[in-house]
């Protein structure tokens, strides 16, 4: 019998942490807006999580000069796995800092590394689950806050859209060989890539890639962040509730072909940033899942079945001119 040694996994999508030049203003829109609750702040950062979230949080907001995703943080399944990703991502090339716990509040020792696009993450194990107050506990065990607590009440982080100049192909080959992310979905112009949707759980995706437009001077940025509602009527009742506040939705609601779910975008007034709101989308469980590749003449239905389609319009720009980059 040969001995078993397993690979180190990614559990889930862990946190953003996004820059904004507007604290308060960004903290009104997450909080008092989307519903997300505060688990600990200073005078320059705050800590939120959504309603069904019993980790520390989902989401950093720091006071900043500009807008800006600083990371994106994972967790690994098992505590050894930081070990194990700490020799893969060094044995191909990767520079990795091991950083001490409480880096980002609540959470223990990490790994900082980027992407070849330049986008920074995190690994984690250790997480803080961290306790609520009697008068915003829900009667459910299983729940922590109150159904419906405030704002749109989003239940949880789903998944983050990050943006590359560079050719998202090679990014998405990059987190496969090394994270163990896979590809679920993707979409081919002429001159290769331009998006891909990956996973190590059953959603369609954790993470998207895809190609920036040709103007875009920012080689890495974030499309948006995603935060997941149980029901298609829920975004619904999301987008009453944006419009009674006075925001005009950035787009939708609509329907993704991709993912087949149900979306908004709407932006945080704060700082601009893109946030989603997701509900509905189809689950993979089969171990041996086929790719699904949307082409040029597919490219509309992938984005929206329905709804908004010219949310993207730097797609048909892409579609002409995306070259393949060393
Ligand atoms: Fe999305």
């Amino acid at each position: 019998m040969t001995e078993f040694r397993h690979y180190p996994e990614i559990a889930k999508l862990g946190a953003a942490h996004l820059y904004t030049p507007d604290l308060d203003k960004s903290l009104w829109f997450f909080h008092d807006i989307l519903g997300l609750h505060i688990t600990a702040r200073t005078d320059t950062k705050v800590y939120l999580r959504a309603g069904m979230e019993h980790e520390h949080h989902s989401l950093v907001l720091e006071a900043g000069d500009r807008a800006r995703l600083d990371h994106v943080t994972w967790r690994v399944k098992r505590p050894e796995d930081l070990e194990g990703f700490h020799e893969i991502l060094t044995g191909n090339g990767t520079d990795v800092a091991v950083e001490p716990p409480n880096a980002e509040d609540g959470i223990g020792e990490s790994l900082r590394f980027q992407m070849p696009s330049g986008h920074k993450f995190r690994l984690y194990y250790d997480v803080e689950k961290t306790a609520v107050a009697d008068a915003d506990r829900s009667v459910l065990l299983n729940q922590p806050y109150r159904s419906w607590h405030h704002g749109i009440s989003v239940r949880r982080i789903d998944h983050i859209n990050l943006w590359t100049t560079h050719d998202p192909l090679a990014q998405h080959e990059w987190l496969s060989d090394n994270l163990g992310f896979k590809l679920r979905e993707y979409a081919t112009g002429p001159h290769g890539r331009i998006g891909g949707w990956m996973s190590v759980t059953p959603l369609v995706h954790d993470v998207a890639v895809m190609k920036a437009g040709p103007q875009e001077t920012t080689p890495a940025r974030m499309h948006h962040l995603a935060y997941w509602l149980d029901n298609a009527q829920d975004v619904l009742r999301a987008s009453d509730i944006l419009v009674e506040a006075g925001f005009a939705l950035d787009q939708g609601p609509g329907k993704h072909g991709v993912s087949q779910a149900m979306f908004l975008y709407v932006r945080d007034p704060g700082s601009g940033h893109r946030v989603e709101i997701f509900s509905a989308g189809y689950l993979i469980f089969d171990p041996d899942w086929e790719p699904i590749e949307w082409g040029m003449k597919d490219i509309k239905m992938a984005l929206a079945m329905w709804g908004p389609t010219d949310y993207m319009p730097h797609v048909d720009d892409n579609i002409m001119n995306t070259t393949t980059e060393a």
